[in-house]
């Protein structure tokens, strides 16, 4: 495979798979962001690559440069630094919460970027949620994924 197709089939790969989080008004959701391998203390929340959600700097958990909105609706896991992950709970969403957030990692070789697209409903009738629980994630990150698949086999086809 040339340079160019093995690129292009990771560019495919990292663009299309964008998970999505469902939360319910009033919930919370927990958006994932694990950094793999990369020994990293730092990570950065985003909304929509602009409003400031969470900072984590060094170890450190900072809500110094929120953004008002997020003000006591957020937290993260400090024990689970270490180990990579960065994940965010929002707590009380509202249906303005709905968009991308994106988990920044800086690192000395290359950035890292993972974004989780929040989806934000008016919870159902007669289903009680447990708080925190976010159902839902994992089947619409497959279906996401089962549905790209044959556009990915395509690439790769086209590619060799
Ligand atoms: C990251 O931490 C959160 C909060 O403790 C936990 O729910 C989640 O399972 C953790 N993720 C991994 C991959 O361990
Ligand atoms: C965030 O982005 C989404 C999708 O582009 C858009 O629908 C929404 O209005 C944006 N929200 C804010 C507050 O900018």
């Amino acid at each position: 495979m040339s340079f160019a197709c093995s690129w292009s089939v990771f560019a495919f790969v990292s663009a299309s798979v964008q998970d999505i989080v469902q939360g319910f008004i009033r919930d919370s959701a927990l958006l994932p962001c694990e950094s793999g391998q990369l020994k990293v203390n730092t990570a950065h929340w985003r909304y929509n690559d602009s409003k400031n959600v969470y900072d984590i700097l060094n170890g450190q958990g900072t809500t110094k440069e929120q953004d008002a909105e997020y003000k006591g609706r957020t937290e993260t896991f400090p024990a689970e630094y270490s180990k990579g992950n960065f994940s965010l709970r929002l707590g009380n969403l509202q249906k303005r919460d709905e968009g991308s957030y994106c988990c920044f990692i800086p690192n000395a070789e290359f950035d890292l970027n993972k974004c989780i697209n929040l989806q934000v409903r008016e919870k159902p009738r007669g289903i009680q949620e447990k708080p925190g629980s976010n159902s839902g994630v994992e089947t619409t990150a497959e279906r996401i994924v089962s549905l790209l698949f044959p556009l990915f086999s395509a690439t790769v086809l086209l590619c060799v």
